[in-house]
């Protein structure tokens, strides 16, 4: 039982998710390597002996009964262990200690939570039940814990929440239900939670269009909310409105084909990070889009299709209509860092990034930018340039000191994986150790394929070339290259 014992605290230590039989046999199984090299067995014997193993302690965990063992550590702080599968946590494990403010059951495989589970615990501030097998809370399961700060449910399985389960919790601020299956979240469920700061309900099967659109209606202090990884496609435009602190609201990965409009409104003011990665957003409204944002710091576009946008709007501009997507950015004057990484950016509009005060890193890499215009970047105190993995093959001559003359104080500049000319790669190396810039040199110390090069070694700084110079290196490279 001991031995079982330490299992689950060392699960309660690991990062990744951990449900299920498969991670715990992982988890007993390096145990065993572990005993096994104190034996001194050969390592290399380990991958036959793995199902010998692993089948021999799958034996051990189906007979093994044991318990949930809670231990009080001194008054206030209450500790529990467990091993078997499908604990319950009843009546009298943790319950029923006017004392206790702290109490953390995590990676128990706790499957059911009796409804007096946490009775009389009138002094708890901080419940953690993470990473077990939750499936249904009860309502009135928190009737006592009228004290609790923090409640943390992530990494389980609850698919709804009955309402008014929270509403003794007035004070309330940190609510973690990441990883779990909700799918529904009925209007009123936080209506009581007046402290509320901090919300993540990354992870679960939210439909953004049937969310009630008064959901958070007054809770002005609400500080972080993650919906990522849910599908917040058609999500009512006034769902945040009544928003005064938002400083985070992270949308990754929840199918949005366009910056959604509650997350631009005027009440986001407050708002310091947007990420908005791994999304599908390639229409960026208008110039006016982040008009509100004043205070944005960061921004994570990366992983969407922001360069069809881009390409677009330069044609516009051939057709000598205003190039208005170059706006785009300028009203972000407190604008620290912007992700637009691996997001089909072909063309840098002359204005993109230009007199941004703040602005100090751009990651632009695994794009299929050819022609990097300086003045893009002139007057913004870029320190940063990501510009890895694109289809560069010559850059201006004197690029990295003209930037710096303009304002920049590059310290950074990753260029590696592009189809330089090795002539224009040759000045560029020459140019960005003179001046002290750090960049990925033991790329260029390795034998591998860092440029392309005809018999005349001379930098063409000339458009027409490019395509010659991206399809030899291609050719080179192999189908690796995804230029
Ligand atoms: C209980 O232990 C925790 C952590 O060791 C400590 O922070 C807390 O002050 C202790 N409480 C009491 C009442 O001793
Ligand atoms: C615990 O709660 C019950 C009601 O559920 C109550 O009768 C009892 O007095 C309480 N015990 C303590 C120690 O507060
Ligand atoms: C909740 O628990 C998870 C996993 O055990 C942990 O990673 C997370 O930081 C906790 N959340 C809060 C708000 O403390
Ligand atoms: C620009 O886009 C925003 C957000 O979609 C919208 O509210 C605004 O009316 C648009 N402005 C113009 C001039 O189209
Ligand atoms: C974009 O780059 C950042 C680092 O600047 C990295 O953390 C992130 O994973 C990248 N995103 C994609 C989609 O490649
Ligand atoms: C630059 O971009 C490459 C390719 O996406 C990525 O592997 C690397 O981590 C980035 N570097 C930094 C410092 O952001």
């Amino acid at each position: 039982m001991i031995y079982f014992n330490s299992v689950c605290t060392k699960m309660s230590l690991l990062d990744s998710q951990v449900i299920g039989l498969k991670h715990v046999l992982l988890i007993v199984y390096s145990r065993f390597i572990f005993l096994l090299k104190k034996t001194s067995y050969l390592l290399s014997l380990f991958s036959d002996m793995f199902t010998h193993h692993l089948i021999i302690l799958l034996t051990v965990l189906i007979i093994s009964k044991a318990d949930l063992t809670c231990k009080t550590m001194n008054d206030s702080l209450v500790s529990c262990t467990a091993d078997t599968t499908g604990n319950v946590l009843a009546r009298n494990i943790v319950s029923d200690n006017i004392y206790t403010t702290v109490i953390t059951i995590r990676s128990c495989r706790i499957s059911e939570v009796e409804n007096e589970a946490f009775s009389n615990l009138t002094a708890l501030e901080y419940l953690d039940l993470s990473r077990n097998k939750i499936q249904i809370l009860n309502f009135g399961v928190f009737e006592d814990t009228q004290l609790l700060i923090s409640l943390n449910l992530s990494y389980n399985q609850l698919a709804n929440l009955p309402i008014g389960i929270f509403d003794q919790m007035t004070r309330l601020t940190h609510l973690d239900l990441k990883v779990n299956k909700i799918n529904t979240l009925v209007f009123g469920i936080f209506d009581k939670l007046r402290e509320l700061e901090y919300v993540d309900l990354s992870d679960n099967d939210i439909m953004g269009r049937e969310l009630h659109p008064r959901l958070f209606d007054n809770r002005p202090f609400i500080k972080f909310i993650d919906f990522s990884r849910n599908d917040m496609i058609a999500a009512p435009g006034n769902w945040l409105q009544t928003f005064q602190s938002l400083q985070v609201l992270n949308l990754n990965g929840c199918f949005l084909n366009e910056i959604p409009a509650f997350a631009i409104k005027p009440n986001l003011r407050p708002l310091k990070q947007l990420v908005l990665s791994n999304n599908q957003i390639s229409n960026l409204q208008n110039e006016s889009l982040f008009v509100h944002l004043e205070n944005l710091e960061h921004l994570d576009l990366s992983h969407n299709i922001i360069g069809k946008f881009l390409k677009i709007k330069h044609k516009k501009k051939k057709k000598r209509k205003k190039n208005i997507d170059g706006e785009i950015f300028q009203p972000l004057r407190k604008l620290k860092t912007i992700l637009l990484n691996n997001s089909k950016v072909k063309i840098i509009p002359e204005t993109l990034f230009r007199n941004i005060p703040k602005l100090t890193k751009i990651d632009l890499s695994v794009n299929k930018i050819e022609e990097v215009p300086l003045n893009a970047f002139k007057g913004s105190p870029l320190k940063d340039l990501n510009l890895s993995n694109n289809r560069i093959t010559y850059l201006q001559d004197n690029f990295c000191l003209d930037l710096m003359r303009s304002g920049s104080k590059l310290n950074k500049f990753l260029f590696d994986s592009n189809p330089w000319q090795c002539a224009c790669l040759t000045e560029f190396l020459r140019e960005v150790k003179i001046l002290g810039i750090e960049y990925n040199s033991a790329k260029y110390e390795r034998k591998e394929l860092v440029c392309v090069t005809s018999t005349e070694f001379i930098c063409k700084r000339n458009p027409n070339v490019i395509d010659m110079y991206v399809n030899t290196y291609r050719q080179l490279m192999g189908s690796t290259a995804m230029l």
